[in-house]
């Protein structure tokens, strides 16, 4: 990992954190597996990880008070059963650590209303009915650049759904940086978005991305579905009538093809090509059962330990209670400096 001062426009001389963040809005499915869980494991043997569950994400559409604890719950053992470590990263809730909200606000005040009209997410996520969702949907971006910036932190794992708003958080810090004369105060976060498992696809279409709201659960597989489940989605998988290609070209007007090959790599921690190497000419009879057998030996475990911690939910509350403690130690003197920055009587 580069040092954040280097080459990226920051004046920021302080020390490289990670954060990152999942919505606890339903079981996680592969493409946060791979797109952003694998890389947090990776991340916390080499710095200091921050990996929040971002509840306050989840509320800005409604979600059920009777089942929001649990599923903060569930997206905390995921992390857990994935190999995230509590006694090298910290994980915690975001509604537990009160910085979250009272950065947004402040970066409410400084971020453009043009800049949070651009996103496409939002777009995507309200559709038609823009004048009646929440504000808290309008504001979300701003809310996901005061988590990073809470914690000052250089480097944000996440897949390539999420670079706008990454690109976003860097403008706002770079906007409170000048708007208060203070170069180098908030780092301009990098995404880390590179690898294999980025933009993994909705085994249905590929050109639509795997996503908890698809309304078909035959497009993902979820971490906690069974071997039978996730074999008989691979077997479903669309493809087309064609063979596994021997060349990367060949896939390009291929996109579900395509998007098998990379969930192969990046289960396998191969590259593209590797895969083609191995599997060129066969038909997809072949291919199929091939990814279904390594995807179900890969999760097999996860999802035991994700079961485990399901059924022991005392010991990942007791997780989050520190990761939460910890959290608001590191956050808490970054805001002292931030009222005194922005003049606040008492700062
Ligand atoms: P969320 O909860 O939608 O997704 C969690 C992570 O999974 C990645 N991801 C994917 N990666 C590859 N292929 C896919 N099909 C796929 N679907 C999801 C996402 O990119 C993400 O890394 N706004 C964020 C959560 C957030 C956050 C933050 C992230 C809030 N604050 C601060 C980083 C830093 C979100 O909704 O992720």
């Amino acid at each position: 990992m580069k040092q954040n001062q280097v080459g990226n426009g920051s004046d920021y001389k302080g020390p490289n954190r990670v954060f990152s963040g999942m919505q606890p809005t339903g079981a996680l499915h592969l493409g946060n597996y791979l797109g952003a869980l694998t890389k947090f494991v990776d991340l916390q043997n080499e710095h200091e990880c921050v990996f929040c569950i971002v509840d306050l994400h989840a509320v800005t559409v409604f979600q059920d008070p009777k089942l929001l604890a649990g599923q903060t719950r569930e997206i905390a053992a995921a992390y857990l059963a994935a190999g995230v470590d509590p006694d090298k990263a910290i994980i915690y809730p975001q509604a537990q650590v009160a910085a979250h909200t009272e950065l947004a606000w402040f970066l409410n005040c400084v971020a453009r209303v043009g800049w949070l009209s651009r996103m496409t997410q939002f777009k995507d996520k309200a559709g038609k009915n823009s004048e009646r969702v929440s504000v808290g949907l309008y504001a979300y971006p701003v809310l996901q650049a005061a988590d990073i910036l809470a914690f000052k932190a250089t480097h944000v794992p996440v897949g390539e759904d999420q670079k706008q708003h990454l690109e976003l958080s860097r403008d706002i810090a770079q906007k409170f940086n000048n708007d208060f004369n203070v170069p180098g105060f908030f780092p301009l976060p990098e995404p880390l978005i590179k690898g294999p498992g980025a933009r993994i696809m909705s085994l249905r279409d590929g050109n639509k991305k795997m996503s908890k709201s698809d309304p078909s659960d035959n497009s993902r597989i979820n971490l906690t579905d069974s071997p039978d489940k996730i074999a008989k989605k691979f077997r479903k998988a669309r493809t087309d009538a064609g063979m596994v290609p021997d060349n990367l070209d060949e896939l390009e007007n291929r996109p579900e093809v395509k998007n098998l090959v990379g969930i192969y790599a990046a289960l396998a921690r191969l590259s593209d090509q590797d895969v083609l190497d191995e599997y060129a000419g066969q038909g997809f009879g072949t291919f199929k059962p091939a990814l279904a057998d390594l995807a179900v030996e890969h999760l097999r475990p996860i999802s035991a330990k994700l079961n485990d911690y399901l059924a022991n939910p005392g010991d990942v509350d007791k997780v989050l209670k520190r990761g939460s403690d910890k959290a608001a130690e590191i956050s808490m003197p970054i805001m002292d400096d931030i009222r005194k920055i922005m003049g606040f009587w008492g700062a």
